[in-house]
């Protein structure tokens, strides 16, 4: 059985690659492959995954590094897709270019995600063509690569029999952190999710089957911020530090409670004062504190920034003190949650077990108040025929008018980049609930034509 990464020079790979070998019987896995644009960057993120599968666990797992799409793809079930289009330059570009507009600049959120969008549909289509003409005839695409909400909307629009399914970790880390806050186990917990992708609520928590969303708002409530103590410790200042300085107990699954992710945590108080009655994912703070982000926002730098001096330096820093002197510093490369997350999935899909995880999917229905073909995030049994969808009642008047906007913005956006439309991009633009006007969208949309010029369709 063979697993390939595509965009395996990913921060995530080592991670992805340690849950994989770490679940190796359930998957029975022979053969791990990752495949990147970027030969320089495969072949370091390579050095490390050699080390982790054959001197660290000692495994005998097959490793094939290359950017041969044939030599990637032939004869594999699983694809792993994790490909930043554009590189953290452009993430730097997303996020930069509407904060200077006093907009918005995130890396899925507002004008970034959307810019971002138009760079990966193509790319992720690409890639879906590939692994039809060389995968097995059942492979199955897990796909991380974002801005997921708009990649599974193209997916599904371009290519509406891949067997792709796109997925997200930030609702699972949100459980992580709920889980340290009120003191259990995750193992123990199942809960009830609605939305688009980085655009939803939790409706219900519930540990050993009873209701925990009420200490949850407790909890909320007295800490003024969903953080445990444990993680605020490693906090103690709004950047990122290395490994080796941070004093937090939870280390491996920290990486949301580092640097300016601080923001979004502090985000779900101010939220929950408001509309106490659902738990919201952290991304909803873009859309509702968008004045409040922007005050708090640096142009000069971004998140990006604290990415590429933290998680992508110490990485490829870790892996050059490797080659020079045989030492390794396991600290370098995050494993936990991101990698668990989608190694899992994969056991669902081959071992048929029907185990119940988040995706994102297209609604038929499941959300009755919804459009029929909106790909949203909900709950779903997973098998070997995919995911089978659980569907609910009607949702709220607010979460569904807030969820149309953002789904007829991301919809447009897809249409923009197919058509070449520079008249539905800018609809996308000024629908877009982080964008205070006409103007403003088409001032953001413009300077952002100019800088993704090597990667966007010529917009008409
Ligand atoms: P990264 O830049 O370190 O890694 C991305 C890799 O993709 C790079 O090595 C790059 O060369 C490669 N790449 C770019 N275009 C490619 C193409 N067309 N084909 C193959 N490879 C290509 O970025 P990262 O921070 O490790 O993140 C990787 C991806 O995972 C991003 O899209 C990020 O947004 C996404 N991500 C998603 C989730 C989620 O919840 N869905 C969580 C974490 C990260
Ligand atoms: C969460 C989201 C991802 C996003 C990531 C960014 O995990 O679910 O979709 O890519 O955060 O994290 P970063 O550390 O790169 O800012
Ligand atoms: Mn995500």
């Amino acid at each position: 059985m063979i697993i390939t990464l595509c965009g395996g020079g990913s921060t995530f790979t080592p991670g992805i690659v340690k849950s994989i070998a770490l679940r190796k019987d359930e998957l029975d896995v022979d053969e791990i492959r990752l495949y990147d644009i970027n030969e320089e960057r495969q072949r370091k993120i390579g050095v490390l995954v050699d080390w982790i599968l054959h001197e660290d666990l000692g495994l005998d797992i097959k490793l094939t590094v290359t950017t041969d799409k044939k030599t990637a793809f032939t004869d594999a079930s699983f694809v792993f897709a994790q490909m930043r289009v554009g590189g953290y330059a452009m993430r730097e570009q997303d996020e930069k270019i509407p904060l200077r507009h006093g907009c918005v600049g995130q890396e899925t959120c507002g004008c970034g995600g959307l810019a971002y969008g138009m760079r990966t549909i193509f790319p992720m289509v690409e890639l879906i063509d590939d692994v039809e003409k060389y995968a097995k005839k059942d492979y199955w695409i897990l796909n991380y690569s974002n801005p997921a909400a708009i990649v599974s909307e193209g997916c599904r629009v371009l290519r509406p029999n891949a067997r792709i399914i796109n997925i997200c970790d930030m609702p699972i880390a949100i459980i992580d952190v709920v889980c340290a806050a009120l003191d259990i186990d995750k193992k123990d917990v199942e809960y009830d999710y609605f939305g688009l992708n980085h655009f939803g609520w939790f409706t219900s928590i519930r540990h050993k089957g009873e209701e925990v969303l009420p200490q949850l708002r407790e909890y909320i409530k007295e800490h003024e911020i969903l953080l445990p103590d444990s993680y605020l410790k490693g906090m103690s200042s709004l950047m990122s530090k290395k490994p080796e300085e941070t004093t937090d107990e939870h280390p491996e699954q920290n990486r949301h409670t580092k640097g300016s992710w601080y923001y979004v945590w502090k985000g779900e108080y101010e939220i929950m004062e408001c509309f106490p009655e659902y738990l919201p994912n952290t991304y909803l703070n873009y859309y509702l504190q968008q004045k409040e982000f922007v005050e708090h926002s640096n142009p000069e730098r971004t998140r990006a920034n604290e990415v590429e001096e933290t998680r992508e330096k110490n990485l490829f820093d870790g892996i050059d003190h490797y080659e020079k002197t045989g030492e390794i510093d396991e600290s370098t490369f995050y494993a936990g949650s991101h990698g668990d997350w989608i190694a899992d999935l994969a056991i669902a899909l081959k071992n048929d077990t029907k185990q119940r995880f988040l995706v994102i999917c297209e609604n038929k229905g499941a959300i009755p108040n919804m459009p029929y073909d909106a790909m949203v995030e909900l709950p779903a049994y997973i098998g070997k025929n995919g995911p089978e969808v659980i569907s609910r009642d009607n949702i709220p008047l607010f979460q569904q008018g807030l969820m149309m906007q953002q789904l007829n913005s991301e919809k447009l956006i897809v249409e923009a980049c197919i058509e070449g439309s520079y008249e539905k991009a800018l609809q996308a633009f000024t629908l877009n609930k982080t964008v205070p006007s006409m103007t403003v969208a088409k001032e953001v949309l413009d300077e952002m034509i100019e800088a993704n010029k090597d990667y966007w369709p010529e917009l008409k």
